[in-house]
This record gives C-alpha cells, sequence and structure tokens, in this order.
C-alpha cells in the first residue's frame, strides 16, 4: 500500500501551504473565527449569515439559478430546489453527486466561488478566465476544500488588524482601481457587495480587461450608463425590446454616495464593531458582519456615539430611528414601482400602436431601464426588508432619480 509522506487529510499533495485557511487560523483566533460563522433568523424567516454552512449551500445546492450561477430567489425570498435530499438525522440536505453535464445544467459553475472564497483565486491561477464559467465538480471542491468565507479574503497571511485588504481576484480585475480607492474596511466586503453582473460573460483573458463597469464614473447614474450599454444587469423582453433592470445588491457603490461615507463611516464600523467577550474580558473585532446592526447592543451604541447629538438618547431610540426611516423609504418605493409600472403600460401601449418614431421609443425605453434601475437600487434584492438601505445610501437621491426618469419618459410618450 503506498503511503503519502507530509500530506495531511485536508490538502492535496500539490497544494502550497494554506495561507488562507480558516482552519488554520480556527485556534489561535477563536473569538474571531466563531463569530464569523454566526448566523440570525431576519424578519422574512431566512436564515443569514457569512457562516461556511451557508455559503456551502449557496454555491453547492442543487437549486433553480441564473446564468451566473446565482440562486433564483422568488418575489418572497424562497427558493426552488432542483433535486434535494434531505436527512432529517443531520438536519442537512444531501447533494447527490451530478456529473459535468449535470451541473452544467444546473449552472453549478465555478463562478460563483469568485465572490465566496480566496480560493476562487488558486482556480483562476490554474484556469485562467475560464474559471468564471467551468462547473463546480470534485476536483474543484479539492481545491476549496471547504474554505468558504476564509480568513484571507480580507487578510493577508496571518489575521490582524494591520492587515485588512480585499483579496478577491474579481473585484479588482474590473474594478479599474476603484476597491484601491476605498478604505479597506469598507473595500472587504465590496468584494461581494457590488452590482457586478459579468461573471457569465467573461470567457478569456480579453473579457476580463473588456469589462469596465466604473468607465463613466461610480456614481449610480454613471454606473447604469456603463451597464445599460454593456447589456448587464437587465432582462430584455424579446417582443418589444423593453428592458427592465435585475440588479442585485449594489452595496458598496450605493454607499460612496451616502451622508454617512462622507464623514468616514465604513462598512466594518456599523457592521464589525469591537465588543468584549464575556469570559475572558478581551475586546476584539465581532466578524459577525452579516449580523443586522439594529440587533447589536454594540453597533447601537456606535451610532449613538454621533446620533446623540441629533436628541437620540438610547439604543432602542436609535432602532426606532431607523426602523422610522426605513419605512418611509419603503412607502416611497411603493410610490415609484406604482409610478414604474404606468409608465411600462405607457411604453408597451405606444410600442403597440407605432404612435412614436422609433428614436422616440428607443429614448423612452431608455428611461423606463433607468426607472426600474433606480427601482433596483432601493429595493436591492428579493432576500430584502424593501427600506433597509436607508442607512447605507442617499435614498432620498435615490428615489428622486427614479420618479425623474418616469417623469421624463411618460412626457416623451404624451
Ligand atoms: C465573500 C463574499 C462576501 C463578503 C466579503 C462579504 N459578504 Fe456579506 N454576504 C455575502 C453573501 C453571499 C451573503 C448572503 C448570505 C445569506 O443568504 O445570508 C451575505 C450576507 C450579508 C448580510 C445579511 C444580508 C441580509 O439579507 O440580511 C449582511 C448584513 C452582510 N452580508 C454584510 C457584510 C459586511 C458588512 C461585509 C464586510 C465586513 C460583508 N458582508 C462581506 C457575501 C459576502
Ligand atoms: C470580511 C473580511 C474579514 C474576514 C473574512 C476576516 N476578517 Fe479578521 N478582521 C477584519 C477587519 C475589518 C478587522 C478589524 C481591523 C481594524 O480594526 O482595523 C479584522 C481584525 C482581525 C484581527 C485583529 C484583532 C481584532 O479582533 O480586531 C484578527 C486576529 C482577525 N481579524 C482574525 C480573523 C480570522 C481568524 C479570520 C478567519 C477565520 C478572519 N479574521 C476573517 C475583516 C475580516
Ligand atoms: C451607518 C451604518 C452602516 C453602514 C456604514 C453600513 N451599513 Fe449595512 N446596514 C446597516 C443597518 C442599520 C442595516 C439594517 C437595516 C434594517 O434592518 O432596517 C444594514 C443592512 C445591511 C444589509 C442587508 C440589507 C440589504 O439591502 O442587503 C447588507 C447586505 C449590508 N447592510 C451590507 C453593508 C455593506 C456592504 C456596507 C458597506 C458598503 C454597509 N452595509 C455599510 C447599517 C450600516
Ligand atoms: C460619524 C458620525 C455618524 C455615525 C457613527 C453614524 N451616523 Fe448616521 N448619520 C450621521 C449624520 C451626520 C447623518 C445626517 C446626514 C444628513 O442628514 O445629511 C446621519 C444620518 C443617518 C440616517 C438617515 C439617512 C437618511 O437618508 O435620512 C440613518 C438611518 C442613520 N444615520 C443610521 C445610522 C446607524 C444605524 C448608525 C450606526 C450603525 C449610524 N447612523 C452611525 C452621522 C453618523
Amino acid at each position: 500500500m503506498a503511503v503519502l509522506v507530509g500530506c495531511s487529510p485536508r490538502s492535496g499533495a500539490t497544494s502550497k501551504p494554506a495561507e488562507s485557511d480558516s482552519t488554520t487560523y480556527k485556534e489561535a483566533f477563536p473569538l474571531q473565527y466563531s463569530s464569523l460563522q454566526g448566523e440570525r433568523i431576519d424578519e422574512k424567516g431566512l436564515k443569514k449569515g457569512h457562516s461556511i454552512n451557508i455559503l456551502r449551500d449557496i454555491c453547492e445546492a442543487p437549486l433553480a439559478r441564473d446564468r451566473n450561477g446565482d440562486i433564483l430567489y422568488n418575489e418572497d425570498g424562497t427558493v426552488n430546489a432542483a433535486s434535494y435530499e434531505y436527512d432529517e438525522k443531520t438536519k442537512r440536505y444531501v447533494l447527490p453527486e451530478l456529473s459535468d453535464q449535470q451541473l452544467k445544467e444546473m449552472a453549478l459553475f465555478t463562478g460563483c466561488l469568485s465572490c465566496k472564497t480566496s480560493k476562487f483565486n488558486d482556480l483562476y491561477e490554474k484556469q485562467g478566465a475560464s474559471a468564471f464559467g467551468s462547473v463546480y465538480n470534485a476536483d474543484a471542491k479539492s481545491v476549496v476544500d471547504g474554505e468558504y468565507f476564509d480568513c484571507g479574503m480580507c487578510h493577508s497571511g496571518s489575521p490582524s488588524a494591520g492587515n485588512v485588504s480585499a483579496n478577491l481576484m474579481y473585484f479588482k480585475a474590473l474594478g479599474e482601481g476603484f476597491a484601491e480607492g476605498l478604505d479597506p474596511k469598507t473595500a472587504v466586503c465590496g468584494q461581494c457587495h457590488n452590482s457586478y453582473d459579468y461573471r457569465s460573460s467573461i470567457k478569456t483573458e480579453g473579457d476580463l480587461q473588456k469589462f469596465r463597469p466604473y468607465r463613466y464614473g461610480t456614481d449610480m447614474e454613471s454606473l447604469f450608463k456603463a451597464n445599460y450599454e454593456d447589456g448587464v444587469n437587465f432582462n430584455v423582453d424579446k417582443e418589444t425590446g423593453i428592458a427592465t433592470c435585475t440588479m442585485v445588491h449594489p452595496i458598496v457603490e450605493l454607499f460612496q454616495n451616502s451622508p454617512m461615507a462622507k464623514l468616514g463611516v465604513t462598512c466594518v464600523s456599523c457592521h464589525m464593531p469591537k465588543t468584549t467577550d464575556q469570559e475572558s474580558g478581551s475586546t476584539y473585532t465581532n466578524h459577525f458582519a452579516a449580523n443586522n446592526p439594529l440587533e447589536s447592543e454594540d453597533s447601537l451604541k456606535y451610532c449613538l456615539t454621533c446620533h446623540e447629538n441629533q436628541g437620540i438618547g438610547s439604543t432602542d431610540e436609535m432602532k426606532s430611528f431607523v426602523q422610522q426611516k426605513a419605512s418611509g423609504l419603503a412607502a416611497a418605493h411603493a410610490d415609484l414601482k406604482a409610478k414604474t409600472d404606468s409608465f411600462l403600460s405607457a411604453l408597451e401601449t405606444a410600442i403597440k400602436s407605432e404612435a412614436k418614431d422609433s428614436a422616440t421609443l428607443d429614448q423612452a425605453r431608455e428611461l423606463y431601464a433607468k426607472a426600474t434601475w433606480f427601482e433596483r437600487c432601493i429595493n436591492t434584492q428579493p432576500t430584502i426588508t424593501v427600506g433597509n438601505t436607508v442607512a447605507m445610501s442617499d435614498s432620498a437621491a435615490l428615489v428622486a432619480a427614479g420618479n425623474a426618469a418616469c417623469d421624463e419618459g411618460m412626457a416623451l410618450l404624451s
């Protein structure tokens, strides 16, 4: 029987020392590791978190997916299983062994990993740009080795406060310096919570160089222009040629234009507060970044360092203040949605009746696309409650821009 020397069961004989692995640093930094595995149930009853278990399901589960390999959520945030077995004993879904052909049909691509683990960087080194479109089979799984949301995504080498940076290649490759220009404590989150919808279009190194979403600027108006031109983040109706925005979570782009970003607040300031371990009394950075800051006393106390000036006296009051702002935004969003729906009917009628020349109709199509774009900037994904980006965006400007696009378009058609 052959004996492999120097090969642990976790890493293949050819893999280099695991610089980024959570398992490597789990024991040295137990508080950071265990907080990173935090999970919670949100107001819609959905499980949220960056834990290895949640991210594994997102990348590996045989669920209905779009061309990028992203899970397709229903309006209410639920998902549709393509094929599944549930093990009552372990309370986990048992994933069937799928052939490469089946993986392809299900759109289970390694591109999904480009914003889930730094192991994607290793796959990219091996496979080049085709790593975005190849199937997530056993070979690729052995490279990832269960290291979802690993330390190496945000730390270079042994984790410390001094080596925080965005390390995932996808965000940086298309970003033209955008990532590098952000505060590292915003960039680390932005490497996944961004507007990118290019994965299924990247087949070659040339594509990686060609796509430049920020070529007109990083504000939402400029980003719209680039996305509309590139034909990403829109679903085009074949019959009418009407494009409707399908973008999800452009959080980092929304955030940099928000009032609080301009004051130097970062994603980490609100989502990863410093906390004290009850047992040892030591202070550390809470790595449960997917927590809702409104459910964290540490986060709410941080808000008060500024908001006390507005007469907000307690963490409970701070929570109510945000919830009130969020309901206001949800109401404004409902109005905007109703307006885009009327715009759509008017546009469909105008296209069918050929009452306007084709240049005018194209202009109206673009304005409709823009209106739905700003609608999606507020309603960022089916799994969230509308309005809860209020602390992270200049929401008044988004509402105004969406309404302006509707008004301008309706005027063209009248
Ligand atoms: C490797 C990609 C990645 C990085 C980096 C990342 N996230 Fe996430 N985040 C995700 C994914 C994927 C989910 C969805 C998981 C789920 O369904 O709960 C998520 C979920 C969340 C949620 C819960 C969303 C909800 O619907 O309620 C919050 C909040 C969040 N992330 C904040 C952050 C912050 C803050 C940072 C930076 C410190 C960060 N994330 C870094 C990928 C990432
Ligand atoms: C999503 C990005 C992200 C990931 C992933 C991440 N960290 Fe961190 N880490 C941070 C940030 C941000 C800080 C705080 C930096 C600061 O305060 O200036 C930090 C700080 C630390 C520190 C310094 C001490 C402290 O608590 O502030 C340690 C140790 C640490 N992380 C360990 C880990 C370990 C271990 C892992 C993997 C299990 C990990 N981190 C994964 C973002 C991350
Ligand atoms: C000023 C504090 C603050 C900052 C800065 C901040 N957030 Fe949030 N974030 C919140 C609050 C508060 C909520 C929950 C609001 C609610 O539930 O009504 C939230 C919710 C979220 C959610 C879930 C909602 C959604 O639309 O998906 C995600 C994801 C998220 N934040 C990511 C980020 C990222 C990424 C950054 C940086 C680009 C960031 N946040 C910066 C306070 C902040
Ligand atoms: C560095 C100071 C500072 C911190 C820390 C801070 N804020 Fe703010 N925040 C402000 C200021 C200033 C404004 C008002 C900006 C304006 O009205 O132009 C504001 C506005 C807001 C708004 C209203 C946004 C709108 O569109 O009306 C919300 C919601 C909010 N903050 C939530 C939070 C939450 C939640 C936290 C903590 C997790 C927090 N803030 C932490 C300074 C801060």
